[in-house]
């Protein structure tokens, strides 16, 4: 019986333990540093669109397959859709798709760390009082520097690397539990007052107006792409995360409200963290589109200038670790249980060995910004960082997310799916069962065919 099983991990304490894990997870770089710039990139409204259009069509009803999948497998991503597979007499090759999950894990980690390194670096910029009166132009200059400098980044780097991996040692409940449940609610609060700053630098409407007005020529085929891709990011959809959290959940626990309350959280950050930068990007004539520094350039002139702006400064990039640290840790989670299950490791050397190997990788994203920056070092015109964000945010993780959706609409007998989803009303799980079935597959392939111009 499903019902019995539990994983040998542990368990959530509770439903609210693990919304705020799986919030945890999903709020991070890609909701505060990431969001804002590809928003920028793209043109802005027709992109926010489109992404909040994937999040509730595409997004969410995946995010419930992958926690149905974890909760009935109990077992890390691979060793669940082994058993899933057999379980509903489907080939073992399914297990590969959680390997595609552990791989995507370690390439996002590996870049994840530098960019959280970033943040750590801030924290001290801002605490010393670096940005105080600093204009635009020296803020950007500041950043120009840091990132120029490889031996910085890869201290950074290393620093957040074995925070990340000494937590992941300490276990499902030891760890960030505690500190994601104060931490959380902090960004918020702090998100609100950059919001109240961006109010009264004037610009506001215009943040606004850029966030908010769809302007459907500016979006091309691949700013479509970007769009939906980082709806599986900031989700951490399609690679294990959320199912391996999944896998610790009570079986009580009604998995359709837990992952509406996670989605909403999530993209209401992302929403506060646009409606912050933007209106300060236009009070200061910087460029939208200035790519991964883009709240580094632009909130620590709100910082320099602002009343209490040292203190908020180093709370805002503190915060903004924290949520960076919850994570991490569940991109290489789907990894280390499995190393504990297949190979008998203890959790410490699991969380070594994986620190170690993506550790190195993120080497190249640390080169990405300096010694490997120059045009022969580019690949179609992007470094190895920008390669590497693309293979697993537009290719991997969504390609994944349809293979989930295949499984869990497809091969897993309805009554199954129907059976852990434990949902109040029929009609809702026919909606669910839908969506999965047409709406997900449908839509990951038409922008995939679409960003590649077969359509
Ligand atoms: N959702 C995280 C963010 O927005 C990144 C992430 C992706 C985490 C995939 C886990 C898995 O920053």
């Amino acid at each position: 019986m499903a019902e019995k099983r539990e994983s040998i991990h542990g368990q959530w304490s509770s439903r609210w333990a693990f919304i705020l894990a799986a919030t945890g997870s999903a709020v991070g770089l890609g909701n505060i540093w990431k969001f804002p710039y590809i928003t920028g990139e793209n043109g802005g409204g027709a992109f926010v669109a489109v992404y909040l259009i994937c999040i509730l069509l595409i997004g969410i009803p995946i995010m419930m397959a992958e926690v149905m999948l974890g909760r009935r497998g109990r077992r890390s991503p691979i060793n669940a859709m082994r058993h899933l597979a057999s379980e509903e007499g489907a080939s073992p090759h399914w297990k590969y798709l959680g390997w595609a999950g552990v791989i995507a894990g370690f390439l996002i980690l590996s870049y994840y760390s530098v960019i959280a390194g970033w943040a750590l670096a801030y924290i001290f910029r801002a605490a010393s009082g670096s940005f105080v009166g600093v204009g635009a132009e020296g803020i950007g200059t500041m950043f120009g520097h840091f990132i120029g400098d490889p031996e910085a980044l890869i201290a950074w780097h290393t620093l957040f690397m074995v925070m990340t991996m000494v937590v992941v040692a300490r276990g499902v409940r030891g760890g960030l539990e505690a500190a994601v449940r104060f931490l959380m609610p902090g960004l918020f609060i702090l998100l609100i007052v950059m919001v109240g700053y961006a109010l009264n630098t004037g610009h506001f409407n215009e943040g606004l107006a850029f966030l908010f007005t769809p302007n459907f020529d500016k979006l091309t085929g691949n700013g479509l792409l970007i769009a939906m891709g980082h709806a599986f990011f900031t989700l951490s959809l399609g690679m294990g995360a959320i199912m391996v959290y999944g896998s610790y959940l009570p079986s009580k626990a009604s998995i359709t409200k837990t992952v509406v309350i996670i989605a909403a959280a999530d993209t209401l950050v992302a929403l506060l963290a646009g409606m912050a930068i933007f209106p300060i990007v236009f009070a200061y004539g910087l460029e939208p589109g200035s790519g991964p520094g883009l709240i580094f350039q632009t909130l620590p002139i709100a910082f320099g200038q602002m009343p209490g702006g040292v203190l908020f400064g180093t709370f805002f990039f503190i915060l903004l670790l924290f949520a960076a640290w919850s994570s991490s840790i569940s991109l290489v989670e789907p990894a280390v249980a499995w190393l504990i299950e297949n190979h008998g490791m203890t959790r410490k050397s699991a969380a070594i060995w994986c620190g170690v190997i993506t550790w190195f990788v993120g080497l190249g994203t640390v080169f990405s910004f300096n010694y490997l920056s120059g045009e022969e070092f580019r690949l179609f015109g992007k470094t190895f960082f920008d390669l590497l964000d693309f293979l697993t945010s537009n290719v991997m993780l969504p390609l994944g997310g349809l293979l989930i959706a295949v499984f869990s609409a497809w091969i897993m007998r309805p009554e199954d799916a129907r059976e852990e989803m434990r949902m109040g009303y029929p009609k809702a799980f026919a909606l669910w069962h839908f969506l999965v079935r047409y709406v997900t597959p449908i839509g990951v392939s038409v922008v995939f065919l679409r960003a590649i111009g077969a359509i």
